[in-house]
């Protein structure tokens, strides 16, 4: 027997505490503890028979080779394909697409498979599986939420691959809580976890995540599988980007790109592209940079808007898909070393197309935006940029510069501002190499001297720093 005893534990974090508490001592959220039962040592682990230790030479590494999905975006993400045994979340916010491609990707498997569906019913997946072209006979499915029929469903129907939509909507009958709550969706996943293993089974579990972006339930979900997947896009627009959190089998960096279309989910190889797509040349506060998601180079706009302030008030700052606290410094920057009155301007900057550009290569590019929008000057429709920028106004070399030059000029890009000690194996693109942030505004049109008049011209004081 092993002891129980009762603890309070945290919905958002996991985190136990023996006694309850208004607020988490842990994560800090508030009104997250329920109660829960606290096993000495999971019962399942204590009754396993325990395995024998082997020499490391003598272990048979073919079984962790990954099998295709059939899906090349996904396999991209997966570092080529599931593990047979493996157990993957696939996070993502209600409508994003999870169900969808799922559903694809159990039509695509070669072997039998399994569709548990424990929000929708029957004929609604029937229905999804038809505008999908799922409708495979090796495709089965199962309306449940209860544990143990799912168990014996996996046992009746021995499919190579199960999913289970959603890890929050099963529970096992065993366990006096509600669906959803950290002790079902914990235990249900440990369940899962077991007969994955044991069956060498691939399964994946689609999670919902809370409105604060993580995933709903206990933190320890995520230890628990070994991948967790993220679906994110904007659900008004049709692009979709997949990226792998954690993952034991591979790289976490490599990002997939999807267009939801009227039959489901496509793959969009040439992501670059469908980036640049809806982009307008000509206009003020527009910069495209060549930056880097794992292994794939990307083009990405970034965009950025300024608005001079009246005395007084602190001026507005917003960084959408880049990070805030990065946007401060090189407005830092830019006033201190360029002599550009930033401090008097509020400012929104975006990177379109829903992508997060947090690199360091994504300051330079920000830099140009935020100087032709000061200007009112647009960029060259020709030219790319990226660059780290240092505090000194000084500019270093990001990672992978010819890989994002050659992706530029494929574009047909025909200009790059970068860091003066980038490599040089360049072809098919002009690459003026420039040492400071004022260097890069030179060679890109825009004249710091004109702007610091500018700037001086609407607020004498702008110079005296
Ligand atoms: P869904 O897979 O149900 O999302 P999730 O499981 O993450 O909640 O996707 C639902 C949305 O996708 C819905 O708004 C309709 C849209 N959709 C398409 O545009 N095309 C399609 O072929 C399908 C099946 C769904
Ligand atoms: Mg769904």
């Amino acid at each position: 027997m092993t002891k129980m005893r009762l603890v309070y534990r945290c919905t958002q974090c996991g985190t136990a505490t023996p006694k309850w508490a208004g607020k988490c001592s842990s994560c800090e959220a508030w009104n997250s503890l329920e109660e829960d039962v606290h096993a000495g040592e999971s019962a399942a682990v204590a009754r396993a028979p325990g395995m024998p230790a082997v020499p490391i030479g003598e272990v048979d590494a073919q079984f962790a080779q990954p099998q295709s999905t059939g899906i090349p975006e996904l396999d991209r993400v997966l570092g080529g394909g599931l593990v047979p045994g493996s157990v993957t979340l696939l996070g993502g916010e209600p409508g994003i697409g999870k169900s969808t491609i799922l559903l694809q990707l159990l039509a695509q498997w070669p072997t039998r498979t399994l569709y548990v569906s424990a929000e929708e019913s029957a004929q609604q997946v029937r229905l999804r599986a038809e505008r999908l072209q799922a409708v495979q006979p090796h495709l089965w499915l199962l309306p449940e939420t209860s544990l143990p029929h799912i168990i014996a469903a996996i046992d009746q129907v021995q499919p190579q691959l199960v999913v289970v939509d959603s890890i929050q909507t099963i529970a096992h009958p065993d366990v006096p809580s509600a669906p959803g709550s950290v002790v079902q969706v914990r235990e249900c996943a440990h369940r899962l976890v077991g007969e994955a293993k044991r069956r060498g089974l691939p399964v994946v579990l689609v999670g919902h995540v809370t409105k604060e972006g993580g995933l709903a339930g206990p933190r320890v979900l995520e230890h628990v599988v070994d991948t967790v997947l993220s679906f994110e896009g904007d659900r008004h627009h049709s692009l979709r980007l997949l990226r792998a959190v954690k993952h034991r089998f591979g790289p976490t960096n490599e990002l997939g790109v999807f267009e939801m279309a009227g039959d489901g989910l496509r793959g969009v190889p040439d992501a670059s592209r469908l980036f640049l797509t809806d982009r307008r040349t000509g206009v003020a506060g527009s910069a495209v940079t060549p930056t880097l998601e794992g292994q794939r180079p990307l083009l990405v706009e970034v965009q950025a808007l300024t608005n001079k302030v009246n005395n007084g008030v602190p001026p507005r700052r917003s960084a959408q898909g880049t990070d805030p606290g990065r946007l401060a410094l090189l407005l830092a920057v830019l006033e201190r070393r360029a002599r550009l009155p930033m401090g008097q301007h509020e400012v929104f900057t975006s990177a379109v197309g829903g992508v997060r550009l947090t690199e360091p290569g994504a300051d330079l590019p920000l830099c140009l935006a935020l100087v032709s929008a000061l200007l009112h000057q647009p960029l060259p429709p020709d030219l790319v940029v990226f660059g780290e920028v240092g505090l000194a106004g000084e500019l270093r070399q990001v990672a992978h510069a010819s890989r994002r030059l050659a992706e530029a000029a494929r574009m047909g890009f025909t200009r790059a501002i970068v860091p003066a000690n980038s490599p040089t194996d360049t072809s098919g693109i002009q690459v003026v190499r420039v040492g400071t942030v004022t260097e890069a505004l030179v060679a890109a049109g825009l004249s710091p001297r004109a702007a610091a008049t500018a700037g001086s011209s609407e607020r004498a004081s702008a110079t005296t720093s």
